[in-house]
């Protein structure tokens, strides 16, 4: 199956605006040579603009961490879908398990974060995983079938086809511990085959489905190779341009 590789950075709180700008340029400029896989990276929010302009004219993809699901309204703290497509970001990761752990956002919520992506041109990043706990009680595959409907409920086959998918065990961010390349594929799989049952064969096997959680140069390669693992959503090792440009150049 031909799917095109994504290579993502997810910057976290990280980077004021001089930084965001300079590590922008860098990965713009790696990634320049780059004609068979994608670049994206997501800035923090106040980033977002000063990242957008020096970006401009490159082939790096631009993301938000969030997006709200109203164009617009009494919502503090929030930034609406509209917002960010006027500023050139084309993006937005949704269900990041720091958002749904430390920000208590449940699947009906990210549903309607996606939904709202959708209808307002934004390819939603969707995240899911499961914890160490729900993991070692045997309920991996149980937890990101809970997920994985949630978030893409009243979503049709043709929307679907549009999003991103990104499986990060929450055990393995942020923790320097990767799964092994088998674990990851095993879960790619089984998602490929719940979207084969949610939607059909076409949307399963269109969707990009990322791993995420502690990838870094010396694993990005054997990720990589795996049939169901289309590229990599990456936290610290996207923070310094040698690390991140040795991951966008997997071999
Ligand atoms: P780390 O690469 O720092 O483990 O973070 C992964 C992640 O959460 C990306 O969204």
């Amino acid at each position: 199956m031909n799917r095109r590789a994504l290579l993502a950075g997810n910057w976290k709180m990280h980077m004021n605006i001089a930084q965001a700008v300079e590590l922008a340029q860098a990965v713009a400029k790696a990634g320049s040579g780059c004609t068979d896989r994608d670049v994206m990276l997501a800035p923090p929010f106040t980033a977002l603009a000063s990242v957008a302009q020096a970006l401009q004219g490159s082939n790096v993809l631009l993301a938000s961490q969030n997006v709200a699901w109203e164009a617009q309204g009494a919502f503090t703290g929030e930034i609406a879908p509209p917002m960010l497509t006027d500023i050139g970001v084309r993006m937005a990761i949704i269900g990041h398990s720091e958002r749904r752990q430390i920000f208590l956002e449940d699947d009906a919520m990210i549903n309607r974060r996606l939904r709202a992506a959708l209808a307002f041109g934004l390819t939603p990043v969707l995240c899911i995983g499961e914890t160490l706990r729900e993991r070692e009680s045997g309920a991996t595959f149980r937890v990101l079938e809970q997920q994985l409907r949630g978030a893409l409920q009243e979503v049709s086959a043709d929307r679907a086809e549009q999003i991103v998918l990104a499986y990060e065990p929450v055990w393995a961010i942020g923790t320097g511990k990767t799964a092994t390349t088998a674990q990851a594929q095993e879960a790619h799989a089984f998602l490929r085959g719940l979207l084969a049952d949610m939607f059909n064969k076409k949307v399963a096997e269109t969707i990009r489905i990322l791993y995420g959680g502690s990838v870094k140069p010396d694993n990005i390669d054997e990720l990589m190779a795996q049939a169901d693992i289309d590229g990599a959503l990456v936290g610290g090792a996207a923070l310094k341009i040698e690390s991140f440009e040795r991951i966008i150049r997997f071999q």
